[in-house]
C-alpha cells in the first residue's frame, strides 16, 4: 500500500510504501490514503507549485536514462526529449521527495500522448540477487531492508508516474531483465489489473541489436507498438562476452554465480536499439 502524509509546517506531500515506514519516518501512525488519492494529491501539490514551466511541454521522458540512448534517438527525430538519472545531480534523484516531485513535475509535462521509457534499477529484481534479497516468485517483494526496501519504494513510485501516463494517454514502456521478479511488486500488479489498461510484454535481446552480450530484456507497453521492436532484430548476431558472470567454488566447495566484471555495462542500451522508432 502507498501511503502519504503532509508535514504540518512544510506543506510538501511525502511518499512511503508501506505503514511501518511511515511510522518510522513521522513518528506518528500514518493518515492512509487509498492510491488514487496519493496520486491525486501529488499532482495537485506539483500543479499548484509557483514558478514551475508549464510553457514547453516534451514529446518523451526517459527515466532511469544511463546512456540516454532513447532520448538521443528522440533528439535524432527533432522531438523535444528529457532524460533523467541520478547522475545527472540530486533533483534527478526519484527516491528524494524533491527528485520525485520534479518527476511527476516532468510526466504532468509530457504531451498528452507522448511517450515514457522507464528502466528501474534491476539489481534486487534479478535472478543473481535472490540470496541476499529474499525474493522469488511467491514473495517478489523480499525483505523488507535495506537496497530490496528502497528498490521496493522505486518501483511504487514508478507505478504512480505509469497512472499518470495511463490518464494522459502517454504511451508507457519499462524494461527489465527477462526473468526479473518486478512484475510482481504488489503497486506494477495494481497497474496491470486497471480496467481499461491493456499491457504487452515483448522479449528482445540487445545482442540482436548489436550489444556485445546476449542480454534478453522484458519491455513491458501500454500498447503493442513495442511488439514490432523485434521486427528491426538480427538473429543471426550471436555476441557472447565472457564477462558477463564469474562462476566460482565457495569455500564448501559448491558451485556459486555471481555478477562479471562486464555485467554492469550490459546495462546500456546498444545505439541501433528502439531510439528512432521509439514513437
Ligand atoms: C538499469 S540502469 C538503466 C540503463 C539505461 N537503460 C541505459 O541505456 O544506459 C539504471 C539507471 O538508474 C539510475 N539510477 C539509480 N538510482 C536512481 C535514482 N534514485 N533516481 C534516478 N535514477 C537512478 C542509474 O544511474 C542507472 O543509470
Amino acid at each position: 500500500m502507498v501511503v502519504a502524509y503532509q508535514q504540518e509546517n512544510d506543506n510538501q506531500i511525502h511518499l512511503c510504501v508501506t505503514e511501518k515506514q511511515y511510522a518510522e519516518l513521522s513518528g506518528r501512525s500514518p493518515v492512509s490514503l487509498s492510491d488514487f488519492e496519493v496520486i491525486l494529491a501529488l499532482c495537485s501539490a506539483v500543479l499548484s507549485c509557483p514558478g514551475l514551466q508549464w510553457n514547453r511541454p516534451i514529446d518523451s521522458l526517459e527515466l532511469f536514462a544511463g546512456e540516454c540512448s532513447i532520448s538521443s534517438g528522440e533528439f535524432r527525430e527533432r522531438r523535444e526529449a528529457l532524460a533523467m538519472d541520478i547522475n545527472f545531480g540530486p533533483s534527478n534523484d526519484i527516491m528524494t521527495d524533491a527528485g520525485f516531485a520534479n518527476t511527476v513535475f516532468q510526466i504532468l509535462n509530457t504531451k498528452p500522448a507522448g511517450a515514457l521509457w522507464a528502466a528501474p534499477v534491476c539489481s534486487t529484481w534479478v535472478y543473481l540477487s535472490r540470496g541476499s534479497t529474499g525474493r522469488s516468485a511467491s514473495k517478489p517483494m523480499g525483505f523488507n531492508t535495506g537496497l530490496t526496501l528502497q528498490h521496493n519504494i522505486m518501483v511504487a513510485r514508478v507505478c504512480v508516474i505509469l497512472c499518470i501516463a495511463v490518464a494522459k494517454q502517454i504511451w508507457w514502456c519499462l524494461e527489465q531483465p527477462k526473468g526479473s521478479l518486478l512484475e510482481g511488486h504488489i503497486l506494477f500488479q495494481k497497474v496491470l489489473a486497471m480496467r481499461h489498461v491493456n499491457v504487452y510484454r515483448t522479449c528482445c535481446s540487445l545482442g540482436h541489436f548489436g550489444a556485445d552480450s546476449l542480454k534478453p530484456v522484458w519491455i513491458y507497453s501500454s500498447d503493442t507498438r513495442a511488439t514490432e521492436f523485434n521486427e528491426f532484430a538480427d538473429r543471426s548476431l550471436r555476441p557472447s562476452n565472457p564477462n558477463m558472470v564469474r562462476h566460482y567454488q565457495d569455500g564448501s566447495g559448491k558451485a556459486r554465480v555471481t555478477g562479471g566484471t562486464a555485467l554492469k555495462s550490459s546495462q546500456a542500451y546498444p545505439v541501433k536499439l528502439l531510439g528512432p522508432r521509439f514513437i
